[in-house]
């Protein structure tokens, strides 16, 4: 049996879950990979620092009782935050900032530094900095894990590690952003583009900042994280062409839908003749018999052609804030096991 001090920095609705899962899968986790944790440490901006290498109570974490524990003065840095909490890991799930993935660039490098594993669902890290947090993991013998960033738990970075070993990725098209296709689908029903916001934000899906899923970003974000992970790219966010769901007019969107024609926020990627990949995310109309079509809203999918196998898709139905939750937990066990 080991015991892992754990540190969560953000604390909105995916570590809120996180919390809430971790307590309920103590049990499987200690009787099936002899894993022990406890959280010694959960800071954001508002909450301030908290620490305690004894342990909070995950309900008092919950409850909020147990804000009375932030470090006073506040340490000076991460790394000053992570000593006091005796950290083991570092879940980094603060918000998504796309065109520099700070601060939680610096968070994750931090963690790695200080000698804890580092997981995270915060895209901005894998699409600005992979490279750099691989290496700096590898040299530390600790792991950066990051499988929610793309698509919650839905296998996509340790399929190829674990299942396609030596495959090449060739393209890949996917629905990558719940919120958009809550929207489209609040509007396929005959509601508002707003009511499909509120939606998303009311299941926890929705970006702290949601105009980041409307005008494409986070799709955007999300497949430069593949092509940079899986085809070892290293395309940038502007390199994509980006197109948003804002300007979709609902006549054109129920129209669409009426004519068995569906708009979706599609994001692809594939690698031309001269070794290049080329990128885009725009909203279009796809045909009933595509594989990404007939899916609920909120669902994620991601089709791949591989080398050795000409279509793999891989769907998340209806996925919620646990599932982004329960892919974070599935890297701390991974990377600990
Ligand atoms: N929700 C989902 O379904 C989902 C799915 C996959 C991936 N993700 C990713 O997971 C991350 C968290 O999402 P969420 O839904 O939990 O967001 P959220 O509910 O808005 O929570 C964000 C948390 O981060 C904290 N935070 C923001 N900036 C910070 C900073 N500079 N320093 C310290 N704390 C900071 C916020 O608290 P303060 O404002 O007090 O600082 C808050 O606790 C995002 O990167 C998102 O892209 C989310």
């Amino acid at each position: 049996m080991k015991r892992y001090n754990l540190c969560l920095l953000g604390y909105g609705n995916v570590g809120r879950a996180l919390v809430a899962l971790l307590v309920k899968k103590s049990e499987a986790m200690r009787e099936l990979y002899g894993i022990e944790w406890r959280i010694t440490g959960v800071a954001t901006r508002r909450m301030g620092w908290l620490a305690s290498p004894e342990g909070f109570e995950a309900e008092a974490l919950l409850s909020g009782e147990a804000a009375s524990k932030a470090l006073s003065p506040p340490p000076s840095n991460v790394s000053e935050w992570l000593r006091a909490a005796r950290a083991d890991v570092l879940f980094e799930n603060t918000s998504l900032e796309p065109h520099t993935g700070e601060p939680a660039v610096s968070h994750v490098r931090a963690a790695l530094e200080s000698g804890a594993h580092a997981i995270t669902a915060n895209k901005g890290t894998v699409v600005h900095a992979y490279r750099e947090l691989n290496e700096l993991a590898r040299e530390k013998g600790r792991r950066f894990m990051f499988e929610s960033t793309v698509a919650d738990c839905l296998p996509v970075f340790s399929l190829f590690r674990e299942d396609f070993p030596a495959a090449e990725l060739l393209s890949f098209s996917g629905l990558l952003n719940s919120t958009t296709g809550i929207i489209l689908e609040e509007i396929e029903r005959g509601g508002t583009f707003d009511e499909g916001v509120r939606r998303a934000q009311a299941m926890g899906v929705a970006e702290t900042n949601p105009s980041y899923d409307v005008d494409g970003w986070d799709s955007t974000v999300k497949a430069c994280a593949i092509a940079n992970v899986l085809m070892n790219a290293q395309l940038k966010l502007e390199e994509v062409q980006r197109v948003g769901i804002r300007n979709l007019d609902a006549r054109e969107v129920l129209e669409a839908r009426a004519a068995g024609r569906p708009y979706k926020l599609v994001a692809r990627a594939e690698r031309t003749r001269d070794g290049r990949i080329k990128a885009v995310v725009r909203p279009e109309q796809l045909p009933l018999t595509d594989p990404l079509v007939g899916l609920d809203g909120s669902s994620l999918a991601v089709h791949f052609e591989l080398d050795v196998l000409p279509g793999l898709t891989v769907i998340a139905h209806n996925p919620d804030v646990q599932s982004t939750a329960y892919g974070l937990l599935a890297d701390f066990i991974n990377a600990v096991r």
